[in-house]
């Protein structure tokens, strides 16, 4: 059972809250300087190339920041299970999928029991893990999605190696799905985004459903503006989640190299100086968010990019408030980087607590569940994969 993991990771992240649960573009000092003061201290002897480091280097932030604050310590898990050993499928099997996405679909496949006599997979794109797993178990699978080109795509592939694999062309959110379920003895899902997957979850509880392999992601895409948690012992918890808190955990830095860094950090600092040009304009105290634009817009000045926000948003242009508004800017964004470094220092814990609440949901229906990172996190950063098989009833 995972309660107890579970409640302990609960009240770090209750404890901590003020340090993680905000939003750094609406702050104009360290939110939390009263209640962690050593914490604020220790910032403000950082300059900016040692911020720089530890914002690039995790292990070296996350040791800096464990001078401050004492968070549960995740890295030694010892209650996540082994993986089993990823599989080699035959090189014809993935022609054309990608090196990482195959390492991942051979990793899952790999965790699929053999004597399981008929598969659902969810939201299955063109089905490669669906195809992998059929070859992997010699059962048959059926696989639903949204996306008809993907079906029939899928499907023609599927055909062509002459695999058990039928696609269902379906809304998962949507339609009647209870004739699949009935058939099923197992259910699959890789990278399915939050509402998808948590209906996934609700779906095979109400059908009993012997084995579920679920491997979440996106968990901010839900339907509703807030999560309360989806277990009884989440809710009770009490830790309402906003979509901002909830893309916390997927905010890992993408190392994508010098230059998406730096265009990266130009658009957050012009961003930030737009907002400060409104509020020079204005008089108002709060962000004001823009829209998505094309990043070639970066390779122009600040002067055209707040032209064109300034169209966007439906405000008058005005030059003088250029140089102004970006000195502001520039002192905002040395706030946001250091309230975000504290920030990120929360983003596994969060994602565990995301993770371990859809654990104690099985187990709470009866579910045995084990939790296992089935493959690098360097391959995927979301290489959690819940895996549960519904109790013998005792009778
Ligand atoms: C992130 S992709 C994952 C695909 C595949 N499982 C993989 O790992 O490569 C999510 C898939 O869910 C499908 N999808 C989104 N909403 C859906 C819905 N309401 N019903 C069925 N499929 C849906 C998308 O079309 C997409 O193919």
């Amino acid at each position: 059972m995972h309660s107890a993991i579970f409640q302990a990771i609960s009240s770090s992240l209750q404890r901590h809250r003020a340090l993680w649960q905000i939003s750094p573009f609406e702050c104009h000092d360290l939110p939390w300087r009263d209640d962690f003061p050593g914490l604020a201290q220790g910032l403000e002897r950082l300059n900016e190339a040692e911020i720089a480091h530890l914002v690039q280097d995790e292990a070296a932030a996350q040791s800096w920041f464990a001078q401050y604050v004492e968070l549960i310590d995740t890295s030694s898990l010892n209650w996540l299970s082994k993986p089993r050993q990823a599989i080699e499928p035959p090189f014809w099997l993935l022609n054309g999928v990608k090196g990482r996405k195959s390492e991942q679909i051979a990793a899952f496949a790999a965790q699929l029991p053999r004597s399981v006599t008929h598969w659902l997979e969810w939201c299955a794109g063109k089905g490669h893990l669906g195809r992998v797993a059929q070859y992997h178990t010699q059962q048959p699978i059926t696989s639903i999605e949204w996306q008809s080109t993907l079906c029939h795509h899928g499907q023609a592939m599927a055909d062509q190696l002459r695999c058990q694999q039928q696609f269902v062309q379906a809304d998962v959110l949507n339609d009647n799905l209870s004739h699949l379920f009935n058939e099923a003895k197992g259910v699959m899902a890789l990278h399915a985004c939050g509402q998808l997957h948590l209906e996934l979850l609700e779906q095979a509880r109400q059908h009993q459903i012997e084995h579920i392999f679920v491997c979440p992601c996106c968990y901010h895409l839900i339907s509703d503006s807030a999560y309360l948690g989806l277990s009884e012992q989440a809710k009770a918890v009490g830790l309402t989640l906003s979509k901002r808190d909830l893309k916390l955990p997927l905010q890992q830095l993408v190392t994508s190299g010098q230059r998406g860094r730096r265009q990266r950090e130009t658009e957050l600092l012009w961003r930030l100086s737009f907002s400060q040009y409104v509020q020079l304009l204005t008089g108002e105290s709060q962000y004001t968010p823009l829209p998505n634009f094309a990043k070639a817009l970066l390779n122009q000045d600040y002067e055209a990019f707040c032209r064109w926000a300034c169209q966007a948003k439906g405000y008058a242009f005005n030059a003088r408030l250029m140089s102004d508004s970006l000195v502001r800017g520039q002192g905002q964004l040395a706030l946001v980087n250091t309230i975000e470094l504290v920030r990120q220092r929360f983003r596994r814990l969060l994602e565990l607590w995301l993770v371990l609440d859809r654990v104690c949901f099985l187990e709470e229906a009866g579910y045995q569940v084990s939790l296992m990172a089935f493959c690098d996190f360097s391959v995927t950063p979301r290489n959690l994969l819940i895996k549960a098989q519904l109790a013998p009833l005792n009778t």
